[in-house]
């Protein structure tokens, strides 16, 4: 096909989302991953079921990072996954490396792509792909906000029984506890949620969300949850290889918008073929204001943590 997409590390994440690019049909698909065989062995396996799920996608599994050289979107989903009883944070030290190692492999052979990091803790990672790639801004983007605003969308279709495609959710700020979902710009055919739902019961959909990561972690047992991020991460990726101009909650380096310096932080971004082509800036209440405050010293605190790893 035209297109190239790159997905690095072929486990659970990552074997879900080239399956999902191939299955749009949206460009041929390279998977890389460091266990002997693997990305190989899922490579070929997708390319078994293209007769039957009809596309004509090219799928290609390797050790290498030669057959991802000139991609034009390369999501990084290397890394361990959260256990049980394990937060975000602790992934940090041992994802940071593999963050590292992974990103300067991916810019030496495609100096153009566009990143989509999606390994935890995501705003740390994002830090340590942008800083690693020395990519501009525009093309180093975190997957977080449409996996998050998914979650709150199911949550919401369920309470009202209701069309998912009906839905719309916002959500802002890092990718962990101090998310920040906006109720007032969530709505249900137009309608904010606000008029809908009772705010007891908005509140306990709110809280579900920012603990959706948590909820299935803990029913898994043995790993972190991989359809909704892979959908996520594709849903990003076609708005890129189409330039579809789409408007979507991203984790993007923020330079003053939000009144937020230096940072990655969920915001609502139109995704085109350049990447972040603009960052949509919506006005918030004090409350959410002081919310997305709290969110930013969260991430702060993550990036300080990363600094002194060295
Ligand atoms: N280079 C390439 N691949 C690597 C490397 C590396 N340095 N280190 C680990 N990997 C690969 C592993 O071999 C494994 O196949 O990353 C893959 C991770 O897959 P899973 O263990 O199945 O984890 P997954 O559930 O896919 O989650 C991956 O996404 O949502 C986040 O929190 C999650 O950070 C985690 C990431």
């Amino acid at each position: 096909m035209d297109k190239k997409i790159t997905v690095i590390g072929a486990g659970n994440v990552g074997a879900t989302t080239a399956q999902r690019l191939a299955e749009k049909e949206l460009c041929d698909v390279v998977l890389v991953d460091i266990a002997e065989g693997l990305p190989q062995g899922k490579a070929l396996d997708l390319a078994e079921a293209a007769p039957i799920e009809k596309h004509d996608a090219h799928l290609i599994g390797s050790n290498s990072y030669d057959v991802s050289a000139n991609s034009d979107v390369v999501i990084i989903t290397a890394g361990i996954p959260r256990k049980p009883g394990m937060s975000r944070d602790d992934l940090l030290k041992t994802n940071k490396n593999i963050i590292k190692q992974v990103t300067a492999a991916v810019a030496e052979k495609s100096r153009n792509a566009i990143l989509i990091i999606v390994s935890n803790p995501l705003d740390a990672m994002c830090h340590v792909a942008f800083e690693t790639s020395g990519f501009p801004k525009q093309r180093v983007i975190g997957m977080a906000g449409v996996l998050d605003s998914a979650r709150f969308r199911s949550f919401i279709a369920k309470e009202l029984d209701v069309s998912v495609e009906n839905t719309h959710a916002f959500v802002l700020g890092g990718h962990g506890d101090t998310m920040v979902p906006l109720p007032r710009y969530s709505t249900v055919a137009g309608i904010p949620i606000t008029e809908l739902i009772p705010k007891d019961r908005i509140d306990a959909l709110v809280e579900r969300t920012r603990n959706g990561g948590g909820e299935i972690v803990s029913l898994l047992k043995t790993g972190s949850a991989f359809y909704a991020p892979a959908s996520a991460a594709a849903e990003m990726a076609e708005a890129i290889i189409k330039d579809k101009k789409k408007i979507l909650p991203c984790a993007a380096y923020l330079e003053g918008e939000y009144g937020i310096n230096g940072l990655f932080m969920g915001v609502p971004v139109k995704l085109g073929k350049k990447g972040i082509e603009q960052i949509i800036q919506i006005k918030l209440t004090k409350e959410e204001h002081a919310a997305l405050g709290r969110s930013a010293a969260a991430v702060q605190k993550l990036v300080d943590d990363l600094k002194k790893l060295g």
